[in-house]
């Protein structure tokens, strides 16, 4: 029997990164020792205290039920992020009505589009993004508006660009300040534009925070929350993904408008039973202790980023350092600009074995450029980098 997927399925944009694991697969098939920048996939330990906490708690009582909003373990994690964000951001939040935890921000992010997007309902999305804020979208059923981020523009979105008709009639918008994947970082001045530009309009913005504590150099990451009336139409989604290197545990929250939380609760109740009730107890460890892990990853990031800017510089592949996130977005080296960013993706794997992630898996905007992830060790960066060095002095 044919089986025939949905029409929202087949209005997906092919999944890039399904397509670079399949090269990766085949050619390690082959033998090839692949040294994988592709994903965003934390290598380090999470803190020592959070699994400790984890251990403990797989003891507890009840643990194992399914989790319920006012039991002890779910009241106190709403508190410690509650907390966290006031000590972080100088914002405070009611615990219950505008915190909202989440198995990963991924997932909370899908949740939003199809809590309040209709059939071509249009939504603003920044491109490059990270995939979710436009799939998310198209699997809700509602047509993508694409804001073009320009290097030029230091990726910001330019508003001026929108036509009124199309703001008009959108419900919602993406941003993400520390940029995946082009890494740039926006000041406060920038969200106060955003909502001065939002006040008056009838759209929810939601904003990315991931990685709001990956940044180096003297500025911070803001929230959007730090803003006077951004509460009315924002919310901001944060994980403990990237900050506490607990990727595979699946541990986000949004914070912030409390009716659209409500909204998105309701849609994941009808999905979901909300997270293992141990990963609540252990996150709440992750944010309540004092943060120096944090701080020792983000140097641990930032050696590696100088290690492997510097040898690409050095090998003659021009390549800047970033501000803030573990990526590094780099052009197409000159003499491969004929390529799109996945044939140089492909290219460069099948001859070096050294595994990236294409510009376009972000976007349409994202073409000519490809993302490294600095999620191996150092000295596999210094065998990737002599591979890659090779590469690029070959005749093309
Ligand atoms: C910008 C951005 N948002 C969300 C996520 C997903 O995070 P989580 O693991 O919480 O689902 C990522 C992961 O790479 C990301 O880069």
């Amino acid at each position: 029997m044919p089986m025939h997927e949905a029409n929202r399925m087949l209005r997906l944009p092919p999944y890039l990164f399904t397509i670079v694991d399949n090269w990766k697969r085949e050619v390690r098939t082959q033998g090839v020792d692949v040294i994988d920048f592709s994903m965003g996939n934390p290598d380090f330990e999470p803190p020592p205290h959070v699994v400790q906490a984890m251990r403990e708690a797989l003891k507890m009582k009840g643990i194992h039920r399914y989790s319920k909003f006012d039991e002890e373990i779910e009241r106190n994690l709403r508190r410690a992020i509650a907390k966290w964000y006031h000590g972080r951001f100088g914002v405070d939040l009611d615990p219950d009505k505008e915190v909202l935890p989440l198995i990963g921000s991924k997932e909370g992010i899908a949740h939003l589009s199809l809590a309040f997007l209709n059939n071509d309902d249009l939504a603003l999305v920044p491109s490059p993004a990270y995939p979710v804020h436009f799939n998310g979208v198209i699997m809700a059923g509602g047509i993508l508006y694409t804001i073009p981020l320009k290097e030029e523009n230091g990726y910001l979105p330019d508003f001026g660009s929108i036509p009124r008709e199309t703001t008009r009639h959108s419900k919602l918008m993406f941003l993400s300040y520390p940029h995946n994947p082009t890494t740039a970082v926006c000041d406060l001045e920038f969200f106060n534009k955003v909502i001065h530009w939002g006040h008056d309009k009838d759209i929810i913005v939601a904003h990315d925070l991931t990685y709001s504590d990956i940044v180096f150099g003297p500025k911070r990451a803001h929230s959007i929350l730090e803003v006077k009336n951004s509460r009315k139409f924002c919310v901001e989604f944060h994980t403990l993904s990237k900050s506490y290197s607990m990727a595979g545990w699946r541990m986000g929250f949004a914070v912030g408008n409390k009716d659209i939380l409500k909204s998105v609760a309701k849609t994941k109740s009808y999905v979901d039973f909300g997270l293992f009730r141990a990963i609540q107890h252990a996150a709440t460890a992750a944010l309540t202790v004092p943060q120096g892990y944090v701080k020792t990853l983000v140097a641990n990031y930032k050696k590696r980023i100088d290690y492997f800017v510097d040898g690409l510089n050095r090998i003659g592949w021009p390549t800047k350092k970033p501000a803030a996130t573990f990526y590094i977005w780099c052009k197409i080296p000159q003499q491969y600009g004929a390529l799109t960013s996945m044939e140089f993706t492909e290219l460069l794997l099948r001859e070096t074995g050294v595994a990236v992630a294409p510009g376009t898996g972000f976007g349409e905007m994202g073409e000519g450029y490809i993302r490294f992830a600095m999620v191996v060790s150092e000295a596999r960066m210094k065998a990737a980098l002599g591979r890659v060095k090779d590469f690029l002095q070959r005749k093309v």
